[in-house]
């Protein structure tokens, strides 16, 4: 499932590292969190239902990272303090392919290769790189996980607005929390220790 439409979004690509998580490991944490086919038959239901309200979401997640100098900080020139918009642009479609890949749950070798890729590229080890941006060298870790939250209380309404009943709502909710948990807890990675993952 290659995007070459969208500079950067290199899902699917041969030319990624392979993930240090293989598919088994990804299996038991799944079992960890309590990610079953339900949770990614309500992670594909959402994503006709979100679709349409990708830039209304993203809306809602730039201002929110937009309004927080910690946060906005890795999107500004550290010499000047003013935010790289080329780069923050260049981000957001990504983003925005990624909320329609998140409800997709379609997990495989690539997409698991994909993640370890967005785990660097918040890292230092590969932050800035994929579009050349001018911002901090590293996203903090304890930033990474807490950015789960507001994430995922922000998405809510937008899965309730497609007049689906609230059990149902709830059912979407509760899974895209468990995805966006699994996906940080791959991106962490590079931020472990050698062999403490
Ligand atoms: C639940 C937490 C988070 C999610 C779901 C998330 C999601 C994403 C996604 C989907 C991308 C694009 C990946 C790609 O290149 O395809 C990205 C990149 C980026 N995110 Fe996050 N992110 C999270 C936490 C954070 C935090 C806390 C910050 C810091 C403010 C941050 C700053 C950035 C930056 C600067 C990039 C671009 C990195 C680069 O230079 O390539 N993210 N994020």
């Amino acid at each position: 499932m290659a995007h070459p439409h969208i500079p950067g979004y290199e899902f699917g690509s041969p030319a990624l590292a392979q993930s240090p998580v293989s598919l088994e490991e990804f299996e038991l944490l799944k079992k960890t969190v309590l990610f079953t086919d339900e949770d990614a038959a309500a992670l594909r239901r959402s994503r006709e239902i979100l679709a349409p309200q990708v830039e209304q979401v993203l809306d809602v997640w730039y201002g929110f990272v937009g309004s927080n100098p910690h946060l906005v900080s890795a999107f500004c020139d550290p010499a000047t303090g003013q935010p790289d918009m080329g780069y923050l642009e260049a981000v957001r479609k990504r983003f925005g392919q990624w909320i329609l890949d998140t409800a997709s749950a379609e997990y495989g070798q690539a997409w698991l290769d994909y993640q370890h890729e967005i785990g660097l590229r918040h890292h230092r080890l590969k932050k800035n790189r994929t579009d050349g941006g001018r911002g901090s060298d590293h996203v903090a870790f304890r930033y990474l996980i807490a950015l789960l939250y507001p994430v995922t209380a922000t998405l809510k309404p937008f899965l309730a607005s497609g007049g689906a009943s609230a059990e149902e709502v709830e059912r979407m909710h509760q899974a895209w929390i468990k995805s966006v948990l699994l996906q940080v807890i791959l991106w962490s990675h590079p931020y472990v220790r050698d062999g403490d993952f």
